[in-house]
C-alpha cells in the first residue's frame, strides 16, 4: 500500500494512474477503522481499480473540542487493517496540509444541516462538506463510497455534489452491525459492557419500527418507539424521526417514499446514531 501525506504527491500519483485509464475509488474516513469501514474498502475494490482510503480526523466537523481530543487515533493498527484489506493508497494528511489559517466555508444545504444531527451538532455538516470537497478536489475520484450508517451525511454529500456539479458517482454501502445488532462505530470503544447492552435498544427500536410500520400510522409508530426507548435505563433519547429519504423532513404520511427511520441517543455520555429504510 502506498502512503501519502501531501496533496501534491497523492495527486501526482493518481494523475499517472488516471492516464492508464484506471478507475479511482475513494473511501473517506477518520480512522479507528472497524468492519464497517472495511466493508466500504471491499465494495470500492469490487467497483474500482485503485482504492484510495483517507484517514483524517477533521477538526472543522467537531463542535465539541472534548470530542475531537478524545477521538481514537490508532494509526498503526489502521495501516495493518488497510494492508490486509488490500487497499492501494492511504492518504493521511496533517491538519495544516488540508487547511490554511482563518479559512472560511459556508454552503447552503437546503435545510439539511439544520435538522436531526445538524440541529444537535451545529456546523457539523459545514465541516463535513468542507473536507469532503477538498478530498474530492485532490483525489478526483470516479466513485466515492459512504456508509448508510451516516444516512444524513450521505444526503448532505449528494447535495454538495449536485451544487458543485462534481463528476463523482456516490455509492452508499449497507450498515455493518455487531452480531448483537449494534451498528459498528468508532465511538463504541468508549462503551462499557453494560452500556453496550443498553445501546442495543437503538437497533431493537428500529427493528420494532419496521414491524409496526405496515400496521400503524406514523404518529403511532413514533409514540410507541419513543416510549420503548425511554424505558431503558441509562439511555437518553435525542430523537426518533420518520423522514423523507431525500430531504429528511419529518413526514406523517406514508405516501412519501422512500422513508427512513432515524434514531440518536446518548448511552453513558456517548452519542450513538442508527437508521433503517422503511419498506
Ligand atoms: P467516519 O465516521 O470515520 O466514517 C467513514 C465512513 O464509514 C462513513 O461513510 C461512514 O458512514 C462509514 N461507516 C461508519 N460506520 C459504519 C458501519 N457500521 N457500516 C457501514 N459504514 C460505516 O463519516 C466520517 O468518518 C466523516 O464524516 C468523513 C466523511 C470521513 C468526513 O470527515
Amino acid at each position: 500500500m502506498k502512503i501519502f501525506t501531501t496533496r501534491a504527491t497523492l495527486s501526482g500519483y493518481l494523475t499517472e494512474q488516471k492516464s492508464l485509464r484506471k478507475i479511482i475509488g475513494l473511501v473517506p474516513t477518520m480512522g479507528a477503522l472497524h468492519a464497517g469501514h472495511l466493508s466500504l474498502i471491499e465494495q470500492a475494490h469490487k467497483e474500482s481499480d485503485v482504492v484510495v482510503c483517507s484517514i483524517f480526523v477533521n477538526p472543522t466537523q467537531f463542535n465539541d473540542p472534548g470530542d475531537l481530543a478524545k477521538y481514537p487515533r490508532p494509526i498503526e493498527s489502521d495501516i495493518k487493517k488497510l494492508e490486509n484489506s488490500e487497499c492501494d493508497v492511504l492518504f493521511m494528511p496533517s491538519v495544516s496540509e488540508m487547511y490554511s489559517e482563518g479559512e472560511e466555508w459556508n454552503i447552503s444545504l437546503n435545510g439539511l444541516d439544520s435538522i436531526l444531527e445538524g440541529k444537535i451538532r451545529p456546523g457539523h455538516y459545514q465541516g463535513v462538506t468542507q473536507i469532503v470537497k477538498k478530498l474530492f478536489d485532490t483525489v478526483m475520484p470516479d466513485k466515492a463510497f459512504f456508509g448508510q450508517k451516516d444516512y444524513q451525511q450521505v444526503q448532505v454529500i449528494a447535495e454538495l455534489v449536485r451544487q458543485y456539479q462534481i463528476p463523482v458517482q456516490l455509492i452508499t454501502c449497507p450498515i455493518v452491525r455487531e452480531a448483537d445488532g449494534l451498528a459498528m462505530s468508532s465511538r463504541n470503544v468508549h462503551l462499557s459492557a453494560a452500556e453496550h447492552q443498553q445501546a442495543l435498544v437503538l437497533s431493537r427500536a428500529l427493528n420494532l419500527a419496521q414491524q409496526l410500520f405496515p400496521v400503524k400510522t406514523i404518529p403511532e409508530v413514533k409514540d410507541e418507539i419513543s416510549r420503548f426507548v425511554k424505558q431503558t435505563d441509562g439511555v437518553e433519547l435525542e430523537y426518533f424521526e420518520i423522514c423523507d429519504g431525500k430531504t429528511l423532513q419529518p413526514v406523517t404520511d406514508k405516501d412519501d417514499e422512500p422513508l427512513v427511520a432515524l434514531i440518536a441517543a446518548k448511552v453513558g455520555g456517548i452519542r450513538l446514531i442508527d437508521n433503517v429504510i422503511l419498506e
